[in-house]
């Protein structure tokens, strides 16, 4: 492993007392979208205290806000009723929904997204009498709202890309506490650090685990080892590592007996080596351009072929037969 000393920038973590719901509490709020961040959202904020509504398409997210007690209503409805619009619809149909309501948009709205990639990739280019920020919760919606429910806290983004009322940052950050973002601790950040480095791990971090598994697996599945070993040692027992890793400092997160944590630390570098270091670079430089944000275009604008090809080849991996086995044995052991 090679740990280079360099200067590291920080940032301020923001907590509840840096932050005040007055800013927001008079104020209509809705979600355009119900779905994974859209009923969390809503409901940590109506939790809050706040004054929260929903725009939805009429459809089956629409009966679920009903059905946990919103006013439901048609997004444009939604969205000439509020002074907060939360964008919680997926990235790709954004600028489409934005353009929508676009001509309903009043002087002094405040729109706040979930991810910096419309805004900063250029896909809306939201009207100067607007206040634009972010509040991004590090996690799905789901855990969000559970979390919260649980008095738990989740790390989070927030951040003004327009500042019209000169609020801006003050309204963010109620949001942020509104949602239960600062009970953890939120960050300020640009719309373009926000997602350059949330795309970053999606291609290349976290999201990369589950590919780097599946190598590991392969590789041994090759040489001749049983699926059962190969899973276990792999996928199954990763809820295990990652347990103990986000419970101690890397330094001290002993994974197993002293033989794996020699084998971790002395010689993982050899598989994670400059090579992946040098893909890595290239892949945030990808990011950073917009080549990837284009080429996801590109591919929407296409039916998703390769997306629904890589979709295809996963669900047909041989690794299901096994994946089988071992969701059969957790639900029968009570996992
Ligand atoms: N999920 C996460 O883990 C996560 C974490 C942090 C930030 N974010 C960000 O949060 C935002 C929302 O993501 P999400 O995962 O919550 O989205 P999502 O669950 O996929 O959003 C579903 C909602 O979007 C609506 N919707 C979908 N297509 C629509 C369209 N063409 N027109 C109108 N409504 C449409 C759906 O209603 P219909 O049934 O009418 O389609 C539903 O209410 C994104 O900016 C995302 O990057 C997500």
């Amino acid at each position: 492993m090679t740990i280079r000393q360099r200067e590291v920038k920080r940032d301020r973590l923001y907590t509840e007392g840096d932050a005040d719901l007055k800013h927001i509490r008079d104020k209509c709020i809705t979600t355009i979208g119900y779905g994974s961040q859209g009923h969390a959202q809503a409901l940590n904020l109506r939790d809050s205290g706040l004054n929260v509504i929903v725009g939805n398409r009429e459809d089956r997210f629409a009966a679920e806000a009903r059905a946990d007690g919103f006013d439901v209503m048609p997004i444009v409805q939604a969205v000439k009723r509020a002074d907060v619009i939360l964008f919680l619809i997926p990235d790709e149909v954004q600028a489409a929904v934005y353009s929508e309501v676009e001509p309903y948009l009043r002087e002094g709205q405040v729109l706040d997204f979930a991810s910096g990639y419309s805004v900063h990739f250029g896909l809306i280019r939201p009207l100067p009498f607007l206040d634009v920020v972010l509040t991004v919760p590090t996690c799905r919606g789901t855990v969000l709202r559970e979390r919260i429910q649980r008095g738990q806290g989740v790390f989070g983004h927030f951040g003004v890309y327009q500042d019209y009322s000169g609020k801006a940052g003050d309204i963010a950050m109620a949001l942020a506490k509104g949602m239960g973002l600062l009970k953890f601790g939120c960050t300020e950040c640009s719309f373009g650090q926000e997602v350059v480095v949330n795309l970053f791990a999606e291609s290349a971090g976290l999201g990369a685990i589950p590919q780097y598994l599946l190598t590991a697996y392969e590789v041994l599945i090759e040489a001749g080892f049983s699926a059962e070993a190969a899973y276990a040692e792999t996928f199954y027992e990763l809820q295990f590592f990652v347990e103990n890793l986000v419970k101690e400092r890397l330094a001290n997160s002993r994974q197993g007996s002293s033989t794996s944590t020699y084998l971790i630390l002395s010689k993982t570098g050899e598989v994670v080596d400059d090579h992946v270091r040098d893909n890595m670079r290239r892949m945030l430089g990808r990011i950073q351009s917009g080549e990837l944000v284009r080429e996801w275009n590109l591919e929407q604008m296409a039916g998703a072929p390769m997306l629904h090809q890589r979709k295809r080849a996963l669900a047909e991996h041989e690794i299901k037969d096994v994946e089988d086995v071992f969701l059969e044995r957790k639900k029968a052991s009570g996992w």
